[in-house]
């Protein structure tokens, strides 16, 4: 099932072409990294999928529905916090749902409902926060909190929605590096989620496309790459993808296999990020290519 599908998606801002011809699908319980140079339409994309800027051409699917305006299927979260500062930790992540669920009419004349409402979300929103590693911090407010653990509550925030898809736009690149590698491995323990739920046959809870500066990041953290880039022939046009390849997945209780990290990062400077190369289009987009063969092989195996 797919979770998303960016379908020959362009979009210029007046003369200014940014995107052009972008095409993605990607199935539900992927971590997808996105990385380009800088100014080449990452967000500009993102603004797209979540639905608060429509793309002038193209369409975009979340769950099979088309995404016209925001919607439920579609979370993001930003470099900067999204908290509400009066509200604790439990209280923020509770909100998104109380809101959505709750009208003033409702809370006025279904009281008990409403508190039993009430209960399940600040419940789950103790969940979700042990979930981040903040199971110990339900009850402070943002300004007790530093940062890393400001953009876990937000997160957390983000999940309670249940997105089919969560965009996060460079979330971490407010944090220093030590609490940014504590928030990666965070992400990857919510990929071995995904695997544990496709190994029980059930869907995989979380779908999520990642931008970022940082390639060792992206490598690390997602188990599939993807480059936009205006360096490719017809760039003149704007940016598409001109990279879509599996990452390794990590396993946070071992060492990081740095070589492979190494290699991958090598690539994609090479093939996203160098100006002097025009990059043919299909070139390195081979992660369905290569996932189709990977499944092939396995299946003679067998
Ligand atoms: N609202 C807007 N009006 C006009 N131009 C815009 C607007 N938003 C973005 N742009 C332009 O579109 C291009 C892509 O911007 P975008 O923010 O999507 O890039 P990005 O890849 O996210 O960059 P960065 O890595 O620096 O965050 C830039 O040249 C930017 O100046
Ligand atoms: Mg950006």
């Amino acid at each position: 099932m797919k979770a998303l599908s960016v379908q020959h998606v362009s979009h210029a801002f007046g003369d200014h072409r940014v995107l052009h011809d972008v095409n993605l699908d990607v199935a539900a319980g992927q971590v997808v990294a996105l990385v380009g140079p800088s100014g080449c339409g990452k967000s500009t994309l993102l603004r797209a999928i979540l639905g608060t800027h429509p793309p002038n051409q193209g369409t975009i699917l979340a769950d099979g529905q088309p995404v016209r305006g925001p919607t439920r299927n579609v979370g993001i979260v930003y470099q900067h916090y999204s908290l509400y500062d009066f509200l604790t930790a439990q209280k923020n992540v509770a909100f998104g749902p109380m809101l959505d669920e709750t009208s003033i009419l409702y809370r006025t004349f279904c009281l008990l409902k409403w508190r039993a409402k009430r209960r399940r979300h600040l419940e789950e929103a103790v969940c979700l926060l042990e979930k981040v590693g903040l199971g110990e911090a339900i009850d402070q407010y943002p300004s007790q909190m530093s940062g890393g653990m400001r953009q876990r509550v937000a997160i957390a925030q983000a999940l309670i929605m249940k997105p089919k898809v969560l965009l996060l736009d460079e979330p971490f690149g407010a944090l220093d590096e030590a609490t940014r590698e504590e928030l990666q491995r965070m992400l990857l323990d919510l990929y071995q989620e995904n695997v544990q739920a496709k190994r029980e046959g059930r869907q995989p809870p979380h779908t999520i496309v990642l931008v970022t500066h940082e390639l060792n990041e992206a490598i690390y953290v997602a188990d599939r790459v993807i480059g936009l880039s205006q360096f490719h022939s017809g760039g003149e046009q704007g940016a598409t993808i001109v990279y879509d390849k599996a990452a390794p997945v990590f396993d946070t209780s071992q060492p990081k296999d740095l070589a492979a990290l190494v290699q991958q990062r090598e690539e994609l400077r090479r093939i996203v990020f160098d100006p002097d190369r025009l990059q043919d289009r299909d070139e390195y987009v081979t992660f369905w290519k290569d996932e189709a063969g990977k499944m092939s092989e396995e299946g003679n195996h067998q």
